[in-house]
């Protein structure tokens, strides 16, 4: 079933627990998540990144992703990450996806709460969530043009009235793209901010956080949790390792189809980390 963020998110923040939000690339990554999100009865979000956007474009991703999450028996939102550029976010609406995330963060205060206003006046218009970002959560590799900036609680209390999103990401400590735990969370600033807001928030860069910070941030009210790497990881390495098993075999479905049960795993494992206590 298609939702949205607004779907998921307010109970998600007044639970013990949060939603994941999984980088998506193709079909196997998405029949992965979604049969992972199945076999243990959660709802999942798939988040396409920009080198999918910049790749295949917004259209054939919604065309790819729309059927999958509607004819599944989960929740499954189907969620544009990081966008800079309100056409591509307007294409993506167009498209069909059910939610998006417009990334201001690398824009003073005020044009982002501008910028970010306008595209939750046309997102909300027909129904899809969206997602800002105060704040900027910095990349260990990929992203050199994003400069980084830790949330502060006073402009967050600003934006989260004024932009009128659904959700907001927050920098406290994470990182995107790390291939190991250990990115130090502030949980004093994470305190501060709830104080100052009400909106569900977003944590980015989940690969880099330790379990046990994940297991504590989830009792706060972060909703959503963006997970790429370790996916990226698992899939990627569990085809390497077919491919050097089987040297005479060349198919592309073929690897993919075999290394769907490790990305079905880590998937699993991350789902479970996240979710509420039942
Ligand atoms: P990681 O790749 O660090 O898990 O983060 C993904 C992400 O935040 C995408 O928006």
């Amino acid at each position: 079933m298609l939702v949205n963020l607004t779907d998921l998110l307010p109970a998600a923040a007044a639970s013990d627990g949060a939603v994941a939000c999984c980088n998506v690339f193709g079909i196997e990554e998405a029949q992965a998540v979604i049969a992972a999100a199945e076999t243990l009865d959660l709802p999942v979000i798939l988040a396409v990144n920009k080198d999918m956007v910049d790749l295949a474009g917004v259209e054939a991703m919604a065309g790819l992703l729309l059927p999958m999450a509607k004819a599944s028996t989960a929740k499954v939102c189907v969620h544009l990450d990081h966008c800079y550029d309100e056409q591509i976010v307007y294409r993506a609406i167009h498209a069909g996806f059910s939610s998006v995330m417009f990334d201001g963060s690398q824009l003073p205060l005020a044009e982002n709460i501008r910028r970010t206003q306008q595209v939750v006046q046309v997102a909300h218009a027909v129904g899809v969530s969206v997602e800002g970002e105060l704040g900027s959560v910095p990349y260990q590799e990929g992203r050199d043009h994003i400069k980084s900036a830790l949330t502060l609680p006073d402009e967050a209390a600003v934006f989260a009235v004024q932009s009128g999103v659904d959700a907001m990401a927050i920098s406290i400590g994470n990182v995107h793209r790390m291939t190991e735990a250990g990115s130090p969370i502030d949980y004093t600033l994470l305190e501060e901010i709830e104080k100052l807001t009400q909106l569900p928030l977003v944590i980015h860069g989940t690969t880099g956080i330790a379990e046990n910070d994940l297991r504590i941030l989830k009792t706060h009210r972060v909703a959503k949790f963006n997970v790429g790497t370790t996916l990226r990881m698992a899939f990627g390495n569990a085809i390497r390792s077919e491919m050097e098993m089987s040297p005479d075999k060349f198919d592309r479905q073929y690897f993919a189809s075999r290394a769907l049960p490790a990305l079905k795993e880590e998937a699993m494992r991350v789902l479970t980390l996240l979710a509420p206590s039942r």
